[in-house]
């Protein structure tokens, strides 16, 4: 790879993946783009190359991969679950129509292509525990019809057109540096902050609901080793399941009472992301790229607990306001 181009780098996995290839490959060579405009906090746009790029218009995107001789995408920009529920028009048009015009770019131009996937490009029907790698794939949600749509299209210009595309099925991703854009699993970043700030919070999601999870750092290592695996071994090129741990709202509280233990945990479920989640797996079966590209995760919940609160305290420092009732 020499010229990369990083779209919907604003959120929260490229304001981490972008400073993470420019690290590796050189600023110069890393565009980072986005249709939102940068604020302030961003710092991706100050660090290299940035550019306003709606990617339901093919023009933008052919004119960004020819300016900078763009070579490899991680297509990041999409509407994530509980928003394309909220506007499932708008999410077809962005994770379909965008991902389509990325393809066409990338065919005429000869352009590698990473896309994430997610575990939502599961369903209701399909086995929940040690999901296997190829499985019942019947997503009800729009976010998720998307995703496993994009993974077979992703497959289709690999094998009709000789395209490099690449794909994990990434879990709910946890980090400390952006905020979430509008998934089923933000209330696992949502709850650290309100621990350091209130010692408390109401979560959205049952106490029970299992899912799967990852600590950023193992996903952007994850999306850059994908990318520089040696083709000739990744069968499952388009989805690779991809696991590092696997918990429930009422676990996640317990372990950060390990280092908060005033911390409170209640429930106001939201009915969709609760049916969302339900639909989702509890814990995938990641062998195919443990075998076919060596992954390993790295972190596990304890040790995550320990480096998200760590990151966020001297931002969110120790303040407890009254709640209504103290
Ligand atoms: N974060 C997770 O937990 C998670 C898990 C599984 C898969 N994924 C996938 O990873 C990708 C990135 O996720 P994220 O968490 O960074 O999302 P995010 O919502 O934080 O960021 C998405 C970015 O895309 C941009 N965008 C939206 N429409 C666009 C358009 N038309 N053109 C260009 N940019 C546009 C947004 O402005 C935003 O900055 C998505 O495909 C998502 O489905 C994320």
């Amino acid at each position: 790879m020499r010229r990369i181009l990083v779209t919907g780098a604003l959120g929260q996995i490229g304001s981490e993946l972008v400073p993470a290839l420019r690290q590796r490959y050189g600023a110069e060579s890393v565009v980072a783009s986005d249709v939102r405009m940068p604020q302030a906090e961003d710092r991706v746009p100050a660090e290299g190359p940035f550019e306003y790029l709606d990617c339901v218009h093919i023009r933008e995107i052919d004119a960004v991969v020819r300016r900078y001789e763009v070579d490899a995408v991680y297509h990041l920009a999409a509407l994530l679950s509980a928003v394309a529920e909220e506007r499932p028009r708008v999410a077809w048009e962005v994770n379909m129509g965008g991902l389509y015009r990325l393809l066409e770019v990338a065919r005429q131009h000869g352009c590698a292509v990473f896309l994430p996937s997610s575990i939502g490009a599961f369903g209701p029907s399909t086995p929940k525990r040690a999901t296997p790698q190829v499985t019942i794939q019947r997503p009800d949600t729009i976010y998720g019809i998307t995703k496993l749509s994009g993974e077979l299209l992703c497959d289709y210009y690999a094998k009709r057109f000789g395209i490099d595309t690449r794909g994990l099925r990434l879990p709910g991703l946890v980090s400390h540096r952006t905020p979430p854009g509008g998934g089923t699993t933000d209330y696992a970043v949502e709850i650290f902050h309100q621990a350091l700030r209130y010692r408390h919070y109401t979560c959205f999601l049952r106490p029970d609901t299992c899912l799967d999870m990852m600590y950023m750092p193992d996903a952007i290592r994850a999306m850059m080793e994908l990318m520089e695996a040696d083709p000739s071994r990744l069968e499952s090129r388009n989805a690779f399941n991809l696991a590092a741990m696997s918990f429930t709202p009422a676990r996640l509280a317990e372990e950060i009472r390990v280092h908060l233990p005033d911390f409170e945990l209640d429930f106001a479920i939201d009915p969709v992301r609760q049916a969302i989640a339900d639909s989702w797996p509890d814990s995938v079966d990641d062998s195919a790229a443990r075998e076919q590209w060596g992954w390993r995760p790295e972190w596990d919940l304890p040790a995550m607990t320990a480096d998200m609160l760590e990151h966020l305290r001297p931002r969110l420092g120790r303040e407890r306001p009254a709640r209504a009732g103290d």
